[in-house]
C-alpha cells in the first residue's frame, strides 16, 4: 500500500470522501484485501455457505478480490455494495465480462435498498470497522458510532431471510468491542478466534 493513500487521521476511514479519493488513486486495476484473502478463509466459507446458489450480499466490497474469488469458487449469486461510486464503477467494469452474474451497487450499508427477507448470507470484511474509527474512547464509543453500526446490523438482519440467514463478519475487532452490535433477539451469535501471530475474529450471526 502506498503511503499516499493512508489517511491523515484514523477518523478519515469513516468518510466516503476518503474512500472515493483513495479509489481514484487506485484506478489502475489495483486490488487490496483487508486482513485476509479468500485462500485463508475458503474452508470456513465453504462450511458456512454449503449451498453455492445462495444469494450473498457483500457489504462494503471495496476493491477486494473476495467476491471474485468466491465467484470463481462457484458462488455466482453475489450482490456487491459500497458507498464509493468510484470503486463500484471500477469493479463493475473489471468484472463485466468474466463474471456477468455479479451485481454492483453504489449503496450505504446503513440504508440497503433491498427487499426484506431477500438474502441467504451477508458478508462484512472490515466495513463496520471503517465506521468505528471516529475520535473517542473505544471502551465507550461515541453515539454516532453506535448509531452507524446499529443501523448496519438492523439493515442486514432485515434483508436476511428469517430462520435461515447468516451474517458473517470478519474483523480484527475483539469481542468486547463488537458483541454489543451483534447480540440481537431471535438470533444466535457464534465467535471464532482465528490466526496465529495476529488474531482475528469471525462473528457469525444466524437469524
Ligand atoms: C476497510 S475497507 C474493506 C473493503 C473490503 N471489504 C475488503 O475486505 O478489503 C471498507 C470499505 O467499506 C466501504 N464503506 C465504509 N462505510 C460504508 C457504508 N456506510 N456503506 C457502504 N460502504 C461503506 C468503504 O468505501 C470501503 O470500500
Amino acid at each position: 500500500m502506498g503511503l499516499d493513500i493512508l489517511p491523515q487521521s484514523n477518523e478519515e476511514y469513516g468518510t466516503k470522501e476518503y474512500w472515493d479519493k483513495r479509489y481514484e488513486k487506485e484506478s489502475d486495476g489495483t486490488f487490496f484485501d483487508w486482513f485476509k484473502s479468500y485462500d485463508d478463509i475458503a474452508p470456513l466459507i465453504r462450511e458456512l455457505i454449503p449451498d453455492k446458489t445462495s444469494r450473498i450480499l457483500m457489504l462494503g466490497c471495496g476493491n477486494s478480490r473476495l467476491s471474485e474469488q468466491m465467484y470463481n469458487d462457484g458462488y455466482n449469486n453475489i450482490v456487491n455494495v459500497d458507498y464509493s461510486s468510484v470503486v463500484i464503477q471500477q469493479m463493475r467494469e473489471r468484472h463485466a465480462i468474466d463474471r456477468p452474474e455479479m451485481e454492483w451497487h453504489e449503496m450505504d450499508v446503513r440504508a440497503l435498498a433491498f427487499e426484506t427477507d431477500s438474502f441467504d448470507v451477508a458478508v462484512d470484511k472490515g466495513t463496520m470497522d471503517a465506521m468505528m474509527t471516529s475520535k473517542g474512547d473505544v471502551w465507550d464509543p461515541p453515539e454516532e458510532v453506535i448509531e452507524n453500526c446499529t443501523k448496519e446490523v438492523d439493515e442486514v438482519l432485515r434483508v436476511l431471510r428469517k430462520g435461515t440467514g447468516t451474517f458473517i463478519y470478519l474483523t480484527f475487532g475483539q469481542p468486547h468491542f463488537r458483541r454489543r452490535y451483534l447480540t440481537r433477539p431471535d438470533t444466535t451469535l457464534q465467535i471464532k478466534e482465528l490466526g496465529e501471530a495476529f488474531h482475528y475474529y469471525l462473528y457469525i450471526v444466524k437469524t
